[in-house]
């Protein structure tokens, strides 16, 4: 029977495979590498109605849910009440709550800003961005304690929960929390695992770009409302299209990048640092650029410093000197314009894949803290033709949906009705060769199942051998989208033995079942021979098992923690600290007293004292470093 040439042909090298190695169990990599290389899975929302048509009275009387953004960076809690989301302020006073966690010299758990500050100068004992690890089982040390990101996770929706009860006065125990819409089942579950761990109830888990629709009033839209929701957040950016229709909210589909994000754009300034501050000798430039942790704060304030104005000077301390180098705008905007042509694919695939154009889009919303650069914006304004939806605080706009939902589901139980449509945002495939002509070129990509194919979804090719009396077919598993093989994420391998016939004759089919559960199984078969042979590709066996929970559960119970109304006085000390590694003479001597001072002050434990000294403190701290928080 003839094989479509066009399909490819196998063309690898082929060598013999024992018996025993024909079915084996192959684990996905834990993170993504390439773009949109994760699973999606969007979650169709039951009918939505306005959430404004409840007195507030009758709100009290409900169970209080809270909507939490538990982000990469960043993590916020807001509450529905008086027909509107309100985000909940922590214990500094911020909506913003670092996700980063860290043990301290006495052992003592911190979390939050404090951590985040604590991380520059105990790296090893601090953690951040551990949300890239959720659905794995990679765990994180945190001096000689071994963390799972669950875990991690927890400790931060315990801090955001602890904040909330302080501030609300009620118990807060149930929760809606957000994630990616790429985030895959085994990834879901992890992040119900982290609430239940922080002993919240997860009442539901929601997208983060359903989210943000909620927040603008996407379910007061007409029906066939079309939306496009672009998220750059600190590490990672996404793209999404949704659409409204007979009040469901369906993700069309979704595309990304999970390595790009805000970060890349301060690092971007560091490097323009590096290369034109004139201060700098060349043993200078060689130790920056060998730590980047000597300059990311500086990169990071004049970043933001750009989102205000035109101009400014990003400049850092280095052995006790100081380095300074006037920035532009367009300074900073040449040095990044690959990183935002890196933000046009994501952004044309998503369309392509929801078969919309951008102008039949009903509104583009900005969310994630990094769209605040003015670039984004221009970028977004001159690929829609049409000024963005930016009214809601970029940063706050997944939490506020988050409440919306939270809201909703307090006085509706039909929405519980879920209906799941998932979709996978990656191709899957094999490598194979393509005769063209006289030639064969190897290394060519053949999907099989086709990104944002909603799943489950089981497909089938046929592919045929390269060689005379080929004896045997490897195929080699692959997920991306790039026409080259091997630029490819690899997943596994699967050998199968054909019968010695003339190149083209042996074939086999290779059927592709992808279920809702992020499993992979892979079956080839040899049609002359009738044999089959399977692999299952998970991409994850990394649940946490009740007994683990429980474990988990007890390790962080056992940890030891500080009152939370000492929040402020850890932040300050650890900013302290991270300033006096910083610095060098007069202002390290100076760093050294204040710090004296306040720890003295709060030995006496006398409130009053405490809260002078802490003004006192503050006051200096940002004398230096211009009081920055982040
Ligand atoms: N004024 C500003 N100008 C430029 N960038 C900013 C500004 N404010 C915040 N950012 C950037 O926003 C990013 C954090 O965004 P956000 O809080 O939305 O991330 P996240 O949701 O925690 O992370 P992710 O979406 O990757 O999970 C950081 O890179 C930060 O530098
Ligand atoms: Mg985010």
């Amino acid at each position: 029977m003839p094989f479509p040439r066009s399909r490819a042909v196998f063309a690898r090298p082929c060598h013999s495979l024992g018996e025993h190695e024909s079915r084996a169990s192959i684990e996905l990599p834990r993170q993504p590498v390439n773009p949109a290389s994760a699973l999606l899975s969007s979650r169709r929302l039951a009918p939505l109605r306005a959430p404004a048509d409840l007195p507030p009275s009758s709100l009290a009387l409900l169970p209080m849910i809270v909507g939490i953004d538990l982000g990469t960076t960043n993590s916020l809690l807001a509450v529905f009440r008086d027909g509107r989301p309100h985000l909940v302020p922590n214990a500094l006073g911020d909506f913003s709550t670092p996700s980063a966690v860290a043990i301290d010299d006495a052992g003592k758990l911190i979390v939050g800003l404090a951590a985040r500050e604590r991380a520059a100068t105990d790296p090893a004992r601090s953690a951040q961005a551990f949300k890239r690890w959720m659905g794995s089982d990679r765990t994180i040390k945190l001096g000689d304690k071994a963390f799972r990101a669950e875990e991690l996770s927890a400790l931060v929706l315990q801090a955001l929960k602890a904040d909330a009860e302080a501030y609300l006065g009620a118990p807060v125990t149930e929760a809606v929390i957000t994630v990616p819409a790429y985030f895959n089942e085994a990834q879901r579950r992890a992040t119900r695992t982290a609430g239940e761990l922080a002993g919240l109830k997860v009442e539901r888990l929601l997208n983060e770009p359903t989210a943000a629709g909620l927040a603008y009033g996407l379910q007061d839209r007409p029906d066939n409302s079309t939306f496009l929701v672009f998220d750059l957040g600190g590490g990672t950016f996404d793209v999404s299209v949704l659409e409204y229709f007979d009040g469901v909210v369906e993700v069309r589909a979704s595309a990304g990048d999970t390595r790009l994000g805000g970060e890349d754009f301060a690092h971007a300034l560091g490097k323009l640092f590096i290369e034109r501050c004139g201060a700098l000798s060349l043993a200078d430039r060689e130790r920056l650029q060998k730590d980047p942790a000597l300059w990311w704060r500086a990169a990071e304030q004049a970043k933001r410093d750009l989102s205000e104005r035109d101009s400014t000077v990003m400049g850092l301390m280095l052995d006790g000197r100081r380095a300074e180098l006037e920035l532009s705008r367009a300074d900073f905007e040449a040095a990044t314009a690959e990183l935002l042509q890196r933000l046009r694919r994501p952004i044309e695939r998503a369309l392509q894949d929801a078969q919309l154009s951008p102008s039949s889009l009903d509104e583009v919303v900005l969310v994630g803290g990094a769209t605040r650069m003015p670039m984004i914006r221009q970028l977004i304004t001159r690929l829609f033709q049409r000024l963005p939806l930016r009214t809601i605080d970029p940063d706050q706009a997944i939490a506020q949906g988050a409440a919306v939902q939270a809201g909703l589901k307090a006085r509706d139980a039909a929405l519980d009705e879920v209906v799941l449509t998932d979709v996978m945002p990656f191709s899957l495939g094999v490598i194979t060769s393509q005769q063209i002509g006289q030639q064969r070129i190897g290394d060519r990509f053949s999907p099989i199942i086709e990104r944002n194919t909603p799943v489950p979804v089981s497909r089938m090719e046929r592919y045929c051998t390269v060689s005379d009396n080929q004896r045997q077919v490897e195929l080699d598993i692959r997920q991306g989208e790039s026409p080259i093989g091997s630029d490819n994420l690899h997943l596994g391998k699967l050998d199968i033995e054909v019968p010695p016939l003339p190149a083209g004759e042996a074939a086999i089919e290779v059927r592709f079942t992808y279920d809702a559960n992020g499993l992979l199984e892979v079956d080839a078969r040899d049609v002359q021979g009738g044999r089959t042979v399977t692999t299952l590709i998970r991409n994850t066996a990394t649940e946490m098992s009740e007994a683990q929970i429980a474990e988990a559960l007890k390790q962080l119970r056992a940890l030891k923690r500080h009152p939370r109304d000492d929040e402020q006085n850890r932040y300050l000390i650890e900013r302290a600290k991270r300033l006096y590694e910083d610095r060098l003479g007069d202002q390290r001597v100076a760093i050294q007293a204040w710090l004296g001072e306040f720890e003295q002050a709060l030995d006496t434990q006398e409130p009053r004292v405490i809260r002078q000294a802490r003004q006192r403190m503050r006051e200096a701290l940002d004398s230096i470093d211009g009081g920055f928080r982040f």
